[in-house]
């Protein structure tokens, strides 16, 4: 039977944002959902009830009904003591849950035997969550609000200008950590018109500032702030000083700085001092993104825009809110990308499947037992970014002793079997068929070792160009279509090859261009 979804009102004070927009009800109902949203639950994101009813949804009065009538619910923040109290058994819940700083709650959820995909523990590693990643298309329109703050908050243009009445000079933006938020903010404020300089601890992300137009502006200490998976480890004494050396020459040429600087599950880094503030121009702003976790900066009011010694801090810890349409869309389209993936068969009933790399990592509570945390990711390890996998590869090394000796040996049979049957081969087939066979066995080896040392990331697009490539094929059709030259043009091929090869190359034409086609689109998205 059909799974029905529900889609309560946030009830957390100043939360504007809603879990499913209308476009993505009319997609859930595709896949053999119904949906029913709280009466008033989209209001804040201009998603009004009559959108959804339009949309196929059933528009249903007050939580309570809500949440009795649904199987899975659909939430952005996590629920409040209340609203788990609403919660019957063998329910599925999707939201923000942050279960290792929320263990209560957890424990509240299990309870109450329900089943919790918490969308923050979604394993960000896999090119295949990306699509499902909801931390990441939030802090991307966090970071773009973050720019349009600041703004907000200053008396002057970004870009420069040269008008009748005088020579404008560009804004200068100083971008603190150039994660998803910042380097969203970096691409917003170059799309303004300012200069946009940008430091983060990670070297790794000084050619992705490049490229969307900032300036990476280095510290002048060597150590590497990597902390594995794409975030960032607490730095060394000598490293923060360097640092705050080189802040402080930006707070006294910048007009703006935007902070998000984060470490996962510690308070944010004090990178902003007092001092620094200070020696801002009058008319300078600071937009603290990391405001929630007690601030980039020394003089940030959480949830407050001040004005000290002349500067505008901004400290808004709802920017997401302050955008809830674009917001509550992405994260929807989230949510209906994981609904696709728990819901494969397309008749609206889900599979919480563990075998699953993503579905497990997302799943923190599975009907009342606790399966947060997963166990760690069976990854190739990036080129970058090494340092926690670091444990494990010593680990590797520890009983290496019993492992290298064996898997060289194993190589050694490989090889000698290969060479054999290789000899077998030359000695008993014809002179002929052993010059194709050399040529395809070096194609395979070339082949193997050019895909080997791509990036996984690249992985798509190099498959659809070698797709597009292999139709090489075309060549064989057109060689069986065309009459042979010595006959002058007058033995045509029999009729039967004739129309296969047509057919031959009209199918190889859809893989050449589609690949190229699918490559070409891929390559795009990693341009600006
Ligand atoms: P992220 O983890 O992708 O990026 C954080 C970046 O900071 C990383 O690139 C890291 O290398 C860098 N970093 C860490 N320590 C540093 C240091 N000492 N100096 C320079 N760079 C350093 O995180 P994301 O998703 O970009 O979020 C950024 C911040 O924005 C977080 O604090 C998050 O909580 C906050 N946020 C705030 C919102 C709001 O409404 N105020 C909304 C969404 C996110």
């Amino acid at each position: 039977m059909a799974l029905r979804i529900g889609v309560p009102k946030e009830t957390a004070t100043g939360e504007r944002r809603v879990a499913t927009v209308p476009e993505a009800v009319e997609k859930l109902v595709k896949l053999g959902f119904s949906v029913a949203v709280e009466s008033g639950a989209g209001d804040t994101a201009d998603c009004g009830d009559d959108s959804y009813r339009a949309a196929g949804a059933e528009i249903v009065d007050g939580a309570a009904k809500l949440w009795a009538s649904a199987d899975i619910v659909f939430k952005v923040l996590a629920p409040t003591a209340e609203e788990v109290g609403l919660m019957h058994e063998g329910q599925t819940l999707i939201s923000f849950i942050w279960p290792a700083q929320n263990p209560e709650l957890m424990q509240q959820l299990a309870e109450r035997k329900v089943t919790v995909l918490a969308i923050d523990s979604l394993p960000r590693q896999l090119s295949r969550a990306q699509k499902m990643d909801a931390l990441t298309s939030q802090a991307g329109v966090a970071g773009y609000r973050a720019v349009i703050e600041a703004a907000n908050a200053f008396g002057r243009f970004f870009n420069g200008q040269i008008t009748a009445a005088g020579k404008v000079p560009p804004a200068k933006v100083f971008i603190a950590g150039a994660g998803v938020a910042g380097l969203a903010a970096i691409g917003t404020a170059v799309g303004l018109g300012a200069i946009v300089r940008a430091n983060d601890t990670r070297a790794e992300v000084a050619d992705q500032v490049v490229s969307l137009g900032g300036e990476f502006v280095k510290v002048d200490y060597e150590e590497e702030g990597s902390g594995g998976g794409g975030y960032a480890k607490v730095m060394s004494e000598g490293f923060q000083q360097a640092q705050r050396e080189m802040y402080a020459k930006q707070a006294k040429e910048v007009d703006i700085i935007i902070t998000t600087a984060l470490i996962p599950g510690k308070p944010a880094p004090r990178l902003i001092t007092a001092e620094m503030v200070k020696s801002m121009k009058p008319g300078s702003v600071i937009v603290d993104m990391a405001a929630e976790r007690g601030g980039n900066c020394e003089l940030t009011e959480p949830g407050k825009v001040v004005v000290k010694h002349g500067v505008t801090i901004v400290g808004y810890t709802d920017l997401n809110s302050r955008l809830a349409k674009q917001s509550s869309t992405l994260y929807a389209t989230n949510l209906f990308r994981l609904s696709e993936e728990l819901c494969k068969t397309k008749d609206g009933v889900i599979d919480v499947n563990m075998e699953d790399d993503a579905i497990r990592g997302l799943t923190v509570i599975k009907e009342g037992a606790v399966t947060w945390p997963p166990p760690p990711l069976n990854l190739p390890a990036p080129a970058a970014k090494p340092a926690a996998a670091a444990p494990a590869a010593k680990k590797g090394h520890g009983h290496g002793g019993d492992s290298a000796p064996a898997s060289a040996k194993s190589t050694v049979i490989t090889f000698g079997i290969a060479a054999l049957a290789f000899w077998f081969v030359g000695a008993n087939a014809p002179a002929e068929f052993l010059g194709h066979f050399t040529v395809f066995v070096l194609a395979v080896f070339v082949g193997y070792m050019v895909v080997w040392n791509v990036t996984p990331a690249l992985h798509t697009p190099l498959m659809s160009v070698t797709n597009a490539i292999s139709s090489i094929i075309a060549i064989g059709a057109l060689v069986q279509i065309a009459p042979p030259l010595a006959a002058g043009g007058a033995e045509r091929p029999d009729s039967w090859i004739h129309w296969l090869a047509w057919v031959a190359m009209a199918l190889t034409a859809i893989n050449m261009f589609g690949g190229f086609a699918v490559t070409q689109r891929m390559l795009q998205m990693f341009r600006k």
